[in-house]
């Protein structure tokens, strides 16, 4: 070989060891990026771990906190707040009964005809509409003024389509699902707004004074007979379904839960005389906190950057409204992390861009190249062209935050299953899991929110977390009924069993709703 020769060798050994090098050097990089965003994801999971001790733990909290917020006004962050409704339909009411549901995105006007005992509910006819955006924070007024005159639209429109005009004048359950200090059955100031709603002047006013001035102002004439939380909605329809019925617990664009409870128990309200000796409690479980809750940095950010900081903590950890942008935190994370994602998009540091639906539906993607998650990346993102690992890491995101919010809730729930008794604590014969006769009682609880509803892998997670935290034994005791539309059918429900044209107005022992201290089904 001539010197030309070897040294063009020379130079090309060189140049193949420099490009390797290069080579090598990227894969270091890429696997250490690699690296950093898989411990992201590891810190995620560490910071989420919900062990059945640590769910146990919650469970506790849940009901001493309970305790406290019965036994004094602001004993605990859980309100638990007095609902007035001490009796239940029972399926004997009759007429034709109205009902209007605020507390999310969508509102309902709803008519139902119930025929007693053995008919039941005739017929129910449901309108949603859409709440403007500007509305949710506007005045009182105006959203008021709103609503009050689609209500009147449909009632028009429904005495158009019907033979009878009403001899009586309509009644109203009124389904309101913010936290409400109620002062009777059918009236109550509100205490403060939750999910997206900020009304200013709204906050220490009478909610059904203000629908009531709005109808008024409209030309409808209809009573308020009752003003109720979502969650107290669908326990009446609940019960209704099903007398076993003891709790009803909302999982949403928000997240509550209220139960059946003595009223001897209501310790902050001593002396307080209902015939039935039981009432509703509306416990505002978005508020619940403990430190057992497990709290990462991403739920510390997203309160911070909340209009309502240290509010709702339970809720935020839970809710339809929160889940979907703390996977988009922790995706941002990971691609301030590396640029696994490409170049940061300036779409994912926008707060709740990543909704809890899509979020959803990235969870459920089974097709092999996970092609559903590639298109949420790039529409909602604006991240195109992710790698398909990269995208098994986003569905595990995805499971990880939804799996702990669904713990957390099935936490809650057997909360108060313990509080009442139910939950079959130290062994299935022990507390009031067992009826009179010696049998083990079934305890139902009535189940609504899209979370619940909508998304298998949240219901299938809680359902798994219960049967942990309870044992199978008692688990299977223990029945969540969905109850589809219970806010608005169970709020016309209630107006029915507190109507005025019903012998059954009074808070007396009567034939159309059942007390709630009925031994039976009482906790
Ligand atoms: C509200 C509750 C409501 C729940 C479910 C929460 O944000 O505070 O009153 O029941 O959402 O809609």
């Amino acid at each position: 070989m001539g010197k030309v020769g070897f040294g063009l060798a020379v130079s090309c050994a060189a140049a193949t060891c420099a490009i390797a090098a290069i080579l090598v050097g990227k894969r270091v990089r890429s696997r250490r990026k690699w690296r950093r965003v898989v411990g992201v994801l590891r810190d995620l999971e560490e910071a989420c771990e919900t062990s059945v001790g640590r769910l146990r733990q919650v469970v506790d909290a849940m009901a001493v906190e309970m305790h406290a917020g019965l036994a004094s006004e602001g004993g605990s962050k859980l309100k638990m707040l007095l609902t007035f409704v001490d009796k239940l339909p029972n399926g004997s009411e009759r007429g034709k009964y109205y009902a209007l549901d605020l507390g999310g995105t969508n509102f309902r006007v709803l008519q139902i005809q119930l025929g007693g005992k053995t008919s039941s509910i005739l017929s129910c006819d449901v309108e949603r509409q859409p709440i403007p955006q500007d509305l949710m924070t506007s005045t009182s007024e105006d959203l008021f003024d709103f609503i009050a005159s689609s209500l009147k639209q449909f009632v028009e429109r429904e005495a158009q389509n019907s033979e009878f005009s009403p001899v009586k004048r309509r009644e109203l359950g009124f389904t309101f699902s913010f936290p409400v200090k109620q002062t009777s059955v059918s009236s109550g100031i509100l205490i403060k707004w939750t999910k997206r709603f900020s009304v200013k002047d709204m906050v220490g006013k009478d909610v059904s004074e203000c629908l009531q001035h709005a109808m008024t102002r409209n030309g409808l004439d209809m009573r308020v007979a009752v003003l109720v939380n979502d969650t107290v909605g669908t326990l009446a329809l609940g019960h209704y379904n099903d007398p076993d019925t003891v709790a009803a617990v909302i999982i949403g664009t928000g997240t509550n839960a209220c139960y059946l409870e003595r009223t001897d128990a209501i310790i902050k309200c001593q002396g307080l005389l209902t015939t039935s000796g039981g009432m509703v409690v509306n416990m505002e479980w978005g508020n619940f906190w403990s430190s057992h809750l497990p709290r990462t940095s991403y739920d510390i950010d997203l309160d911070g950057d909340s209009p309502n900081p240290n509010d709702q903590g339970f809720e935020k950890m839970i809710s339809g409204m929160y889940l979907g942008d703390i996977v988009r935190r922790v995706i941002l994370r990971m691609s301030q992390e590396s640029d696994i994602f490409g170049p940061v998009s300036s779409r994912l540091s926008m707060p709740f861009i990543l909704s809890t639906p899509s979020m959803a539906d990235m969870h459920a993607d089974e097709s092999p190249e996970l092609m559903e998650v590639a298109r949420i990346l790039k529409e909602d993102l604006q991240i195109p062209d992710v790698p398909l690992k990269v995208r098994k890491l986003v569905v595990k995101v995805c499971d990880v935050v939804t799996r702990r919010a669904a713990r957390l809730a099935a936490a809650g729930i057997v909360g108060i299953l313990k509080k009442i008794g139910r939950d079959g604590s130290g062994g299935v014969a022990s507390g009031r899991s067992r009826g009179s006769d010696g049998k083990m009682r079934r305890t139902v609880v009535a189940m609504d929110g899209s979370l619940y509803t909508r998304y298998t892998m949240f219901k299938e997670y809680l359902h798994e977390a219960l049967c942990e935290i309870l044992g199978e034994e008692v688990a299977q005791y223990v029945i969540l009924k969905v109850t589809e539309d219970g806010s608005g059918i169970g709020a016309a429900l209630l107006a029915a069993s507190h109507s005025s044209h019903s012998s059954s107005s009074s808070s007396s022992s009567s034939s159309s709703s059942s007390s709630v201290v009925d031994s039976q089904r009482l906790p």
